[in-house]
């Protein structure tokens, strides 16, 4: 099979681990007899600042016919983060109705997690994020700007469709997995939106009756991600909390350098978009030090939602396998101080 990529490498250390990932993909695509073709997009802040747009007018309909989208970062300090954000990741996510971010945890073999006494393999669950709304509906607004009086109103808004979708995801990947679902709310200060998403999850979980179901509110939920997080399977949120909890998750397995996420659409009529979870880090950039296995794990996720299981083996096995080597480079957010490049050329040599 062959498949076209729109690839968007955007701002930062997005080009950076979008380019050195690129020829580990080509390579475990070759060993599995898979081809693509990649089309770069500069879209990001520097398109920004020269044009006052992050992405074309018709950049959604030019990304309509690819099979899948890879997105680096989008973040710039000369451009405010809900421009950035919003103007390119948020588009994207909410016009091809990507409703179900996943972003799958695990403490791999030769990664030390901060937390004390967990080894390999004892962290290892997905977050099923609600991607197109809850607090980032762009819902809200501004008045008196800079008077005493000034008001800032910013509502959440969840759908049965965008709720019951994430939910129904969830509860599909918990029965492929453990068959244990933690859903996480604030449903004791969140009174309308949240009492509603409790609801949907036990009008979804009638159909799942051998999936076992805990709730927990976001606050204890952040606790027991650092008390017990070998206990979780399959945690499914809202948009912030989502978002909030999968850094914590990535820090807990290590580094948010390694964390992949999915951006699907499950009705399949729009492209999916798979990117890491980590934003642009200014902080790095430029310095080619930046992790770039987060980049390869989200193309395994994207061939995987391809269908093509092979590659996503090749990539799989080759990362664990430069992890769990002692002797492998590592870049600094782990401990060394190899760049990205020689980490990404490890684990390609790896994939025979
Ligand atoms: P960040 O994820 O960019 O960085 C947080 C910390 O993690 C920094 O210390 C950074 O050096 C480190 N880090 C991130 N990725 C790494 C990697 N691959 N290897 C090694 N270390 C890594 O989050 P931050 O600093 O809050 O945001 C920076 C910019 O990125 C902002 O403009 C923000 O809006 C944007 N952002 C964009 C996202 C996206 O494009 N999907 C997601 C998150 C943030
Ligand atoms: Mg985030």
């Amino acid at each position: 099979m062959s498949y076209e990529i729109a690839v968007v490498p955007g701002d930062g250390i997005g080009p950076e681990v979008v380019e050195a990932a690129m020829p580990v993909v080509e390579t475990a695509c070759e060993a599995a007899g898979v081809s693509f073709d990649a089309t770069r997009y500069d879209w990001g802040s520097n398109r920004y600042l020269e044009t006052g747009a992050m992405l074309p007018e018709d950049g959604l309909d030019e990304l309509r016919g690819y099979d899948a989208i890879v997105l680096g970062a989008v973040g710039h300090p000369d451009v405010p983060d809900h421009v950035t954000l919003r103007g390119l990741r948020l588009k994207i996510t909410k016009g091809f109705k990507q409703y179900v971010c996943a972003r799958p945890t695990r403490l791999f073999e030769g990664v030390t997690s901060p937390l004390r006494g967990y080894g390999p393999g004892d962290v290892d669950f997905v977050v099923y994020r609600q991607n197109t709304e809850g607090e980032y509906a762009d819902v809200g607004g501004r008045e008196y700007r800079g008077f005493d009086d000034e008001v800032a109103v910013q509502s959440a808004v969840y759908t049965r469709t965008g709720t019951e979708t994430i939910v129904r995801a969830a509860f599909e990947a918990a029965v492929e997995r453990e068959k244990r679902l933690t859903s996480v709310t604030k449903s004791n200060a969140q009174a309308h939106g949240m009492v509603f998403w409790d609801d949907v999850v036990e009008d979804v979980r009638e159909e799942y009756p051998d999936v076992a179901v805990e709730r927990l509110l976001a606050d204890a939920a952040a606790m027991d991600f650092v008390r017990r997080p070998d206990e979780f399977d399959v945690v499914v949120a809202s948009n912030l909390f989502g978002d909030i909890l999968t850094d914590l998750a990535a820090g807990i397995a290590g580094s948010v350098g390694l964390a992949p996420s999915t951006n699907v659409d499950p009705s399949g009529e729009y492209p999916s978009m798979f990117e890491p979870v980590h934003g642009s880090a200014f902080d790095i950039a430029g310095e080619g030090v930046a992790n770039p296995i987060g980049t390869v794990r989200s193309w395994e996720l994207l061939f995987e939602h391809l269908d093509e299981p092979a590659v996503a083996r090749t990539l799989r096995r080759a990362v664990a396998e430069q992890l769990g080597d002692e002797r492998a480079p590592r870049t600094p957010d782990l401990g060394g101080d190899a760049g990205t490049v020689d980490v990404a050329s490890d684990v390609r040599a790896r994939i025979d």
